[in-house]
């Protein structure tokens, strides 16, 4: 059976272009959440629905093929659903996270992403800017929204001194912008993926707020993307020690510092550890208080709860996004 072309209107998705307009008007995030699964998905929207706020569902190159593409665009279909069934009408984008080629972006655009991010960060400028705006041609005939990153982001090994900076350089941004055509910008300011942002033992740094603040002044009013801004919360990595995990010195972003980025020209901000961390805290602590106990529905269903509480939390009091769907 051939696969059918479907835009993302016909699974009820939105793109980005309102969401960016309305959050940088009121001076929030829109939330992007990474989903691998059925409950994490169930827990992103539950929250997002009982909040009121705007949401990106994003997956990355893996979490597609991990999912399956087909099954994705029907648990796509089926999040809006319930949202609509719930009598919610909150706008959720359904975006590719980190996209690695412009066959990627295709594809997904072609089985009802209504967003896509072309990742050519690791590219000299002019490769960057061509293979953006390649996306950005394709992706505009559909309307479907196109983010790309200047500066590459901190790994924990990386050494982050004026010389060997990977910080975004704020005289590029205009010229990239106006090239590519792209609708948002990733930026390195100081944060990495994954679980150890920072090192262990000293005081976290600051992010750069002066990088983004000259950034946002040679773009004003142009959408902003902040990759790795979980903040690993403590609590999980604590559980996740405590019932026989090995988490040690992670650390992550300062809830204050997100709250910083999302009143600035941030607009969307990009979770993925944090739910990772309350899902396996969450099932580590079942199995250790309940060995007998083998019905996945049990422990995924206490890891789904404490995922909803995460994301209600950090619409509410992190983002600021709780409440701007009403
Ligand atoms: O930025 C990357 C996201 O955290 C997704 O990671 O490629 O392991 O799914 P992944
Ligand atoms: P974290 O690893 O900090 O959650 O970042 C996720 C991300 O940037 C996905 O693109
Ligand atoms: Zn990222």
């Amino acid at each position: 059976m051939e696969k059918r072309q479907v835009h993302y209107t016909e699974l009820g998705l939105s793109n980005t272009r309102e969401m960016f307009g309305k959050a940088m008007a009121g001076k929030y995030a829109i939330p992007a959440y990474n989903f691998n699964n059925l409950e994490q998905l169930q827990a992103i929207i539950t929250a997002c629905v009982e909040t009121s706020s705007p949401v990106i569902i994003q997956v990355s190159k893996g979490a597609r093929s991990y999912a399956n593409e087909t099954m994705l665009r029907y648990m796509a279909m089926g999040a809006v659903q319930v949202a609509r069934e719930a009598g919610s009408n909150i706008p959720i984008c359904l975006h590719l996270d980190h996209g690695d080629s412009f066959e990627l972006c295709k594809s997904c655009i072609d089985s009802g992403f209504s967003s896509v991010m072309i990742d050519g960060s690791h590219l000299p400028f002019e490769e960057n800017v061509a293979l953006a705006r390649k996306v950005v041609e394709y992706a505009h005939q559909f309307d479907v929204s196109v983010e790309a990153e200047l500066g590459v982001l901190a790994g924990i090994e990386d050494e982050i001194s004026a010389e060997h900076s990977t910080y975004t350089k704020p005289e590029e941004v205009e010229a990239f912008v106006k090239q590519s055509g792209v609708d948002s910008l990733a930026i390195s300011i100081g944060t990495s993926h994954g679980a150890y942002k920072f090192p262990a033992g000293k005081p976290v740094p600051p992010l750069r707020f002066d990088i983004l603040e000259e950034c946002e002044k040679r773009i004003p009013g142009f959408p902003i993307v902040l990759h790795g801004a979980s903040s690993v919360v403590q609590e999980y990595v604590s559980l996740i020690n405590q019932y026989g995990g090995n988490l040690e010195g992670a650390l992550g972003v300062p809830e204050e510092q997100l709250r910083q980025a999302a009143a600035s020209a941030v607009c969307k901000i990009n979770i993925d550890s944090d739910g990772r961390l309350a899902v396996t805290a969450k099932i580590r602590e079942y199995f250790a208080k309940d060995p007998k106990e083998f019905d996945p529905r049990k422990y995924l269903g206490e890891a789904r709860k404490e995922l909803v509480k995460l994301v209600k939390h950090k619409n509410e009091t992190v983002l600021g996004s709780a409440g701007k769907a009403d």
